[in-house]
């Protein structure tokens, strides 16, 4: 089996410091990789800018190739995606590695489902404790036999795909990840694919699908694709990711007289959940420049030092900030009063434990936050301290409490820094680039091996 990993951990030493600049953010990561993908199934010759070149996104990128699309660098980031089309894809000669992907795995299983070969997907420690019925539950009602270990539910998957029919599904919980797996199967079925969520959650697959010329349509609550359907190659501008503009933001709002500007980030409702919230909270937050590129519209955001109040974070809101509610615990524990964020029972099972990792590294720096089954509930505020922590082998931990140190008295260590590579390579010097006074240390090694 081909790996990549990323090899060696590397601590971070972080010091308090103002943040001040505008910054640009890699390209956002689940359109990354939708562009790698839909590129594949396009038959013919597409360009996508501002692609992410993380440690995630490199994982879909090796594994389209290995299903016969054509990967070439143009420029940094910009890369040319020659796609042998849905109906051409050939059976892999190899184990497929996710790594640490979860948008990867899922939705290839979608992309996999209704092809007549047999293939095999597996990824890192963590994503193999990561639950995959999710998406073997639906893909196997339309046809395709998917074992896995402990009966389907982990990786690796083994997947012989066929001719699937189309489905009805009714997700149990709202998940981007499961609705575009059946989205993607859904267009290699025969007849019309629906699926519904309990709550919208984002809307990438969808928009692209679109874009691409597919049969894609809003019905009652549902989105509903036909079989069949040929994508067009297309030029697409990936938008700044917005999850990774978040932990700027945060900085921007924490830090002690600091303003910071984001042009160009992807500004899709689906995922600004988490400017709802920071406004909730009396954070200074503005949204300008606002215009479509491509599917996606974007904007760009400024954020400047604020005094915060605590929120409640719950409902539907909760699949649009999902992947910032570490962050949002943080922000939490410098506001006045409560904060109170339930309905995230998903976060147990992101690349770590997010509810309990978050609650425990942030008690470590001084934090007055308590774990619920579905969330936390933060007081604040309460002055943090320097500490030794661990990003527990999650890219999202790691960030936070990059940040975290920025406003902690004395020095905080993060350990196992290296994974911030899964989304946001180079985010320590980035961070840097806007920090008035602060100085890192690093210990460690880091080092990428190809294994072949
Ligand atoms: C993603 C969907 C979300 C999110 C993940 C990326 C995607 O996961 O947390 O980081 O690109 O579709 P779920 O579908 O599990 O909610």
């Amino acid at each position: 089996m081909e790996k990549c990993e990323v090899e060696g951990t590397l601590d971070k030493t972080i010091r308090p410091g103002a943040v001040h600049g505008t910054v640009r953010m890699p390209g956002d990561k689940s359109i990354s990789h939708r562009a790698l993908m839909l590129g594949a199934l396009a038959e013919g010759t597409s360009r996508a800018r501002n692609v992410a070149d993380s440690a995630d996104c490199r994982a879909t990128r090796r594994i389209v190739q290995m299903l016969g699309a054509r990967v070439r660098d143009i420029a940094p980031g910009e890369l040319e995606i020659e796609g042998p089309g849905l109906a051409n894809l050939t059976e892999p000669a190899d184990v497929l590695d996710a790594a640490n992907s979860g948008t990867t795995t899922r939705l290839m299983a979608g992309i996999l489902a209704s092809r007549p070969f047999y293939s095999v997907i597996s990824g890192d420690a963590s994503l193999r404790a990561r639950p995959m019925a999710r998406v073997v539950e639906p893909l196997t009602r339309m046809g395709a036999a998917i074992t896995g270990r402990e009966g389907g539910r982990l990786l690796p998957l083994t997947i012989m795909g066929g001719s699937l029919r189309a489905i009805d599904y009714r997700l149990p919980v709202a998940s981007a990840q499961v609705k575009s797996a059946v989205l993607l199967a859904g267009l290699g079925a025969a007849g019309t694919t629906r699926v519904r969520e309990p709550a919208p959650s984002r809307d990438h697959t969808e928009r692209m699908l679109r874009y691409l010329g597919a049969p894609v349509r809003d019905v009652e609550g549902a989105v509903e694709v036909d079989g069949g359907a040929t994508l067009r190659p297309f030029s697409l501008d990936v938008p700044g990711d917005i999850s990774s503009a978040a932990f700027f933001l945060a900085a921007g709002l924490l830090a002690p007289e600091s303003a910071i500007t984001i042009p160009g980030v992807g500004a899709n409702t689906t995922r600004t959940g988490a400017l709802d919230a920071l406004r909730a909270m009396d954070g200074d937050v503005t949204e300008t420049e606002k215009e479509s590129s491509g599917p996606e519209p974007v904007a760009t955001l400024t954020a400047r030092s604020s005094q915060l109040r605590g929120t409640e974070i719950g409902g539907a809101l909760i699949p649009r900030l999902l992947d910032e509610l570490p962050l949002l615990a943080l922000l939490a524990t410098q506001a006045h009063g409560q904060t109170v964020v339930r309905d995230a029972a998903e976060l147990r099972v992101k690349e770590s434990d997010r509810i309990a990792t978050t609650a425990g590294e942030l008690r470590r720096l001084g934090a007055d936050i308590t774990e619920t089954p579905d969330g936390f509930i933060v007081q604040g505020p309460t002055p943090l301290r320097g500490a030794r922590c661990q990003s527990h082998s999650d890219h999202r931990i790691a960030m936070m409490l990059a940040v975290a140190g920025l406003i902690a008295e004395g020095e905080t260590v993060i350990e196992g820094a290296e994974c911030v590579e899964v989304s946001f390579p180079g985010f320590f010097d980035v961070l840097q680039s806007v920090v008035s006074s602060l100085v890192f240390a690093n210990k460690g090694a880091i080092g990428r091996a190809l294994v072949g």
